[in-house]
C-alpha cells in the first residue's frame, strides 16, 4: 500500500468538492474503515465457530490445523475453524499494513499513528488469546471456569481492538484530538457507559457460551433450568446479561442525550443519535434472542449489533472529548479525497502535510 499522496511533477488545480471544514476522507481513512468492517465480520465468524462447536475443528494444533497446513479430507467443523484462522490471519496482516502505512504517512506522535499502534498490539493479543483457547482445549464442550474467563477476556480484547481501529479511521477522517483534562462532568458521561458496556459485552459472551453448552428446549424449561439449585454456573449466570444489558442500554440513551446537551455540533450529534438508535435496536434483538432460544443466525446479528453499539459509543465519546469543540474536524486529514495517487518522490510526504495541500492540488505522474 502506498501513501495517500503520490505523483511527481505535473500538478493542476481542481476545486474542492466539499465546503471548507467539512469532514472528507483520504485513502488511508477509507482503508482504515474497511479494516474495521472486516474485523467486525471476522469477529462474527468467530461467534459462528463457537455457536457451532467448531473450535476443536483443528484439534489441539495452532497455528497448524490437525498438524497440517492444509488438512486433507477435512470435516465441516475443520473447515469452519480453518476458515476462521485464515480470515483472522488476513485481519492481522491488514492491521500490520495499516500500522506500517500510518508510520509512513503521519508524523511522530500523531493520534492516527497511536491508534494504529494500539490496533496492532491488540490484534496480536487477539491472535494469542485465540491460540490459547485452542492449545488449552478451552473449546467445543469444555465448561470450565478457565473457559469462562478466557471467552470474557477474548470478547473484551475484541472490543478494545475495534475501538482502536475505529479511532484510527475516525482520526484519519479528520476527527479532532481527544483531551480528557479539564472536561469536567463530561469525563463521567463518557467513562461510565464505556465501562458498563465493556462489562455487559463480557457477560454477553458468558451467556452465549451458556446457551451453546446448555441449550434449552423451550423458554419455560430454560428459565426452570436457570433457577435449579444445582445448575451449572454458566446456566445461572445466563440471566445476568439481559438484566445488566437493559440497564446499560438505558444508560447509553441517557448518556448520548447528555453528550448532545453538554456539547452540540457534528459529528457528535450524528454519532450520539446513532448510539441511541443502536442501543434500542439491540434491546429488541436481545429480547428476540431470548424468545427464539438464540438461533445461530440471531447470535451473529446480536454480536454485530453489539459491536456497532460499542463502536458508536467509542466514536461519540471521542467526539464528546474533542479538544477543540469549535472545530471538531480541525487539525488533520481532511480534503485528501481530492488527491490521486501515483508513485513518485512525494509518496513519502506525511499525510498531514498532504492534507493541508489537498483540495487544491492534484498530483499526476
Ligand atoms: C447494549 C446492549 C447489549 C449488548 C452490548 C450486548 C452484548 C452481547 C454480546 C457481546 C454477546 C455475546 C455474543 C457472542 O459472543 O456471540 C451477547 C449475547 C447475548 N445477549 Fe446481549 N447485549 C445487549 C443486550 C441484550 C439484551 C437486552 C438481551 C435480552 C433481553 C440480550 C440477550 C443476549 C443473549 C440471550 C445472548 C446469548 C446468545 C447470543 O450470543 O446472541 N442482550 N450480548
Amino acid at each position: 500500500m502506498g501513501g495517500p499522496l503520490g505523483g511527481s511533477t505535473v500538478r493542476r488545480y481542481i476545486p474542492p468538492r466539499a465546503p471548507p471544514g467539512a469532514p472528507t476522507m483520504n485513502r488511508f481513512a477509507r482503508s482504515a474503515w474497511g479494516v474495521l468492517a472486516y474485523d467486525v465480520a471476522v469477529a462474527a465468524w468467530g461467534a459462528y465457530v463457537r455457536a457451532t462447536g467448531s473450535g476443536a475443528g483443528c484439534g489441539r494444533h495452532w497455528p497448524l490445523c490437525n498438524g497440517e497446513i492444509i488438512p486433507r479430507a477435512p470435516r465441516v467443523q475443520t473447515l469452519v475453524e480453518l476458515s476462521h484462522r485464515v480470515t483472522s490471519g488476513i485481519a492481522l496482516l491488514l492491521t500490520a499494513a495499516l500500522f506500517a502505512w500510518a508510520l509512513r504517512a503521519y508524523p511522530r506522535g500523531h493520534r492516527v499513528r497511536r491508534g494504529a499502534t494500539a490496533a496492532l498490539a491488540l490484534m496480536v493479543a487477539e491472535a494469542l488469546l485465540g491460540a490459547m483457547l485452542v492449545l488449552f482445549e478451552l473449546v467445543a464442550h469444555d465448561a470450565s471456569m478457565k473457559r469462562a474467563l478466557s471467552v470474557s477476556l477474548h470478547l473484551s480484547n475484541t472490543f478494545l481492538l475495534l475501538a482502536s481501529t475505529a479511532l484510527t479511521a475516525f482520526w484519519a477522517s479528520g476527527g479532532a484530538p481527544v483531551r480528557v483534562r479539564g472536561q469536567g462532568p463530561m469525563r463521567w458521561v463518557v467513562a461510565v457507559p464505556l465501562a458498563a458496556t465493556l462489562l455487559v459485552g463480557a457477560t454477553g459472551a458468558l451467556t452465549a457460551l451458556g446457551d451453546t453448552l446448555f441449550p434449552a428446549a423451550s423458554l419455560a424449561s430454560g428459565v426452570a433450568q436457570d433457577l435449579l439449585p444445582g445448575a451449572h454456573l454458566f446456566v445461572r449466570l445466563r440471566a445476568l446479561h439481559p438484566v445488566l444489558a437493559v440497564l446499560d442500554a438505558t444508560l447509553l440513551v441517557v448518556g448520548a442525550s447528555g453528550m448532545r446537551a453538554m456539547r452540540g455540533g457534528q459529528p457528535l450529534r450524528g454519532l450520539s443519535l446513532a448510539l441511541s438508535g443502536l442501543a434500542v435496536a439491540q434491546v429488541g434483538g436481545g429480547l428476540l434472542d431470548v424468545a427464539l432460544l438464540a438461533p445461530v443466525w440471531l447470535q451473529l446479528v446480536h454480536l454485530v449489533l453489539a459491536d456497532s453499539v460499542w463502536i458508536a459509543l467509542v466514536l461519540a465519546s471521542a467526539a464528546a472529548l474533542a479538544a477543540d469543540d469549535a472545530r471538531p474536524f480541525a487539525d488533520g486529514a481532511s480534503g485528501a479525497e481530492h488527491v490521486e495517487e501515483r508513485p513518485g518522490p512525494e509518496q513519502r510526504r506525511p499525510a498531514v502535510e498532504q492534507d493541508r495541500r489537498a483540495g487544491h492540488v492534484r498530483a499526476r505522474g
